[in-house]
């Protein structure tokens, strides 16, 4: 930075990669260079101690590094065999990734709606989705689903429906590991967890990573085969159809150092969270965590009344001031998914969200003078 330049006139980065990486100084250059040296590319012994801590972080039993979040889905879905007549519930107000892998396998993606307080799949639509599915002659199989924004779902409705109609819940934590429900970690309570290590993910690597966590011992075997084509006992004696989905070491590498720092970082993400909550409240519907649940904040995402969206987002960038829109469509309403069912009922939440929302810029590094710059910013557009 020049050193002329005031503090107030910093450009903001809606994540700030690079302040962490300041703060990690050289230990990630460091770890990185002793993959180098022992040059074990693949499954090297940075994947085991990563999967090791991993579980240790949140506690399950099995950790299965892989190469994406979307991988992960994948892997855990071609585990149960899902295929052609079943079907899987998602939530239709989320990445496409969550209901792209269950399409990929032949499987139909029943899409329902969410809650508008927490963006989360709302157990009474996932009920009528179940109906739906058996209404369209379909085999509900599962459901995954979505932790938004950092936030988890409401898992203990979403389990007692899960295990009224014998459905597995797979959930997709691409946006939460770290965050908490009811006192214990995400990746321990559902039949398995599956999360992303992208870079902008609250723990993300430097390229595309992601993680199953189960705490199925066979479910694990098969996902650590299907991880690697499919191997039986010897690498060369396929048993199944897989696919390569490994974690990099190098990626392992840069993840154990930067989990070493994550408790901190989420602490540093409430106390962001926590202060635009504060200063926000009287102009914006702020996001709501529940008594029984802390959010890992992947995005801080506030609604607004309909149709003083974009004037805002233009003010703030007329400021400096970063946003983006997650998402502007529910996956119903867009080009690939319309064709899948929404449940009975429909989803007019998630299609009402979808004009409402604008997320803020989100980090750990947040300082008070540049996030008292944004919020200075978003109370003099949303007041004219
Ligand atoms: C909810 C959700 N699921 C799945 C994914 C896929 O993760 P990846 O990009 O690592 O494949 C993402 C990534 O943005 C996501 O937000």
């Amino acid at each position: 930075m020049n050193q002329h330049t005031r503090l107030d006139e910093r450009p903001i980065p809606f994540i700030d990669v690079a302040a962490q990486r300041r703060r990690l100084g050289s230990a990630v250059d460091d770890a990185i260079a002793r993959v180098l040296a022992h040059c074990q590319f693949i499954q090297g012994p940075e994947v085991r101690a990563l999967e090791a801590e991993l579980a240790a972080f949140c506690g399950a039993r099995h950790v299965i590094g892989c190469s994406s979040g979307t991988d992960a889905l994948l892997l855990a879905l071609m585990a149960w065999n899902v295929g052609p007549s079943d079907a899987v519930i998602c939530p239709t107000f989320t990445f496409c990734a969550t209901a792209e892998m269950v399409a990929l396998l032949g499987a139909t993606p029943i899409l329902a709606d969410v809650q508008a307080d927490t963006f989360n799949l709302d157990p009474d639509s996932l009920a009528r989705a179940v109906a739906t599915a058996k209404r369209l002659g379909l085999k509900p199989r599962g459901i995954i689903p979505v932790d938004l924004f950092g936030l988890p779902a409401d898992h203990d409705a979403i389990a007692a429906i899960a295990a009224e109609h014998g459905l597995f819940v797979l959930d997709d934590a691409a946006q939460a590991f770290g965050a908490t429900y009811r006192g214990g970690k995400l990746g321990a309570l559902a039949t398995a967890t599956t999360t992303s290590f992208f870079p902008a993910k609250p723990l993300g690597c430097y390229g595309d990573g992601g993680a199953v966590f189960t705490d199925d011992d066979a479910l694990a075997a098969r996902i650590k085969s299907l991880r690697v084509h499919g191997e039986g006992v010897d690498k060369y004696d396929t048993v199944r159809i897989g696919i390569t989905g490994r974690l990099d070491t190098i990626q392992a590498a840069v993840l154990l150092e930067k989990l070493k720092i994550f408790p901190d970082e989420i602490v540093a993400r409430n106390r962001v969270a926590a202060r635009y909550s504060d200063a926000l409240a009287d102009v914006a519907i702020v996001p709501r965590v529940g008594n029984h649940s802390t959010s890992v904040w992947a995005q801080y995402t506030i609604r607004l009344a309909p149709g003083t969206r974009d004037g805002l987002a233009s003010a703030l960038k007329a400021q400096g001031v970063p946003t983006a829109i997650y998402y502007a469509k529910p996956l119903h309403r867009t080009e690939a998914y319309r064709r899948f069912p929404v449940a009975d009922g429909g989803a007019p939440v998630s299609e009402r969200l979808a004009d409402e929302v604008i997320s803020l810029p989100m980090h750990a590094y947040l300082e008070p003078p540049l996030q008292d710059r944004i919020v200075a910013a978003v109370r003099g557009a949303l007041r004219r």
